[in-house]
């Protein structure tokens, strides 16, 4: 982030927020940037959720943010690799959060979505970039009928507005899959979705009512 911005906001600065940062550095995990997290704290402000679902939980680390800044909130988070599924159990513990913050272990494409509660105020996605059509279609079910669904990583680093200079095969089909989820979004007549160049590209999208 514009680091004069960066100063001007404050984030939650709670002592395991500081160890989960210093963790997904040192390990290489992709954890949402300070520019993204605003956005989403922002729009718990603004939505005032109750419940809160986020695909791809990593370690904890959004979901962990959200709940120190909201003392209301209940989060469901969903993460498939076992290994961060534990170091967030561990961070959530450390940070006194076990109650409302509940982490399964599974394949968001593959889950019971009956083990969920039926539904929710804000859906985060956040998991496998080449999956997000397949997890907005599964998990759109589970909004409120005035819910919002968040999405990150729209710009794929920059990747997406440049394509043709990716050299890497896999790469360019993974960032041709981005590009082809924002269209289809921008596209899609049952949710109106605004876009941000916001940290690595953020959509929001409100179901529309008819
Ligand atoms: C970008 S990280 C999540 C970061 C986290 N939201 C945060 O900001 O703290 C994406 C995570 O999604 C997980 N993931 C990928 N595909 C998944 C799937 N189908 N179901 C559940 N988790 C998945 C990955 O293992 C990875 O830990």
């Amino acid at each position: 982030m514009n680091k004069y911005i960066a100063q001007l906001n404050s984030l939650p600065t709670h002592k395991v927020i500081k160890a989960m940062r210093k963790y997904a550095e040192t390990n290489k995990i992709p954890i949402i940037n300070d520019e993204g997290l605003t956005m989403i704290l922002l729009l718990v402000d603004l939505v005032k959720p109750k419940r809160f679902l986020e695909i791809g939980t990593a370690i904890g680390y959004c979901v962990v943010n959200l709940a120190l800044f909201n003392s209301e909130i209940i989060i469901d988070t969903i993460e498939k690799n076992p290994a961060l599924y534990q170091q967030a159990l561990d961070y959530i513990e450390m940070a006194n959060l076990s109650e409302r913050i509940n982490v399964y272990c599974a394949d968001a494409l593959d889950f019971d979505l009956n083990l969920l509660t039926d539904k929710y105020d804000i859906i985060f996605i956040d998991a496998a970039k080449a999956q997000y059509i397949n997890y907005f279609e599964l998990y759109k079910n589970k909004l409120v009928s005035n819910g919002i669904i968040i999405t990150d990583n729209l710009l794929f680093h920059g990747l997406v507005v440049n394509i043709n200079n990716i050299e890497s095969k896999d790469l360019r089909h993974l960032t041709e899959k981005i590009k082809k989820f924002n269209q289809w979004l921008a596209k899609n007549k049952e949710f109106q979705t605004r876009f941000f160049a916001v940290g690595d590209g953020i959509a929001v999208s409100q179901k529309v009512i008819k």
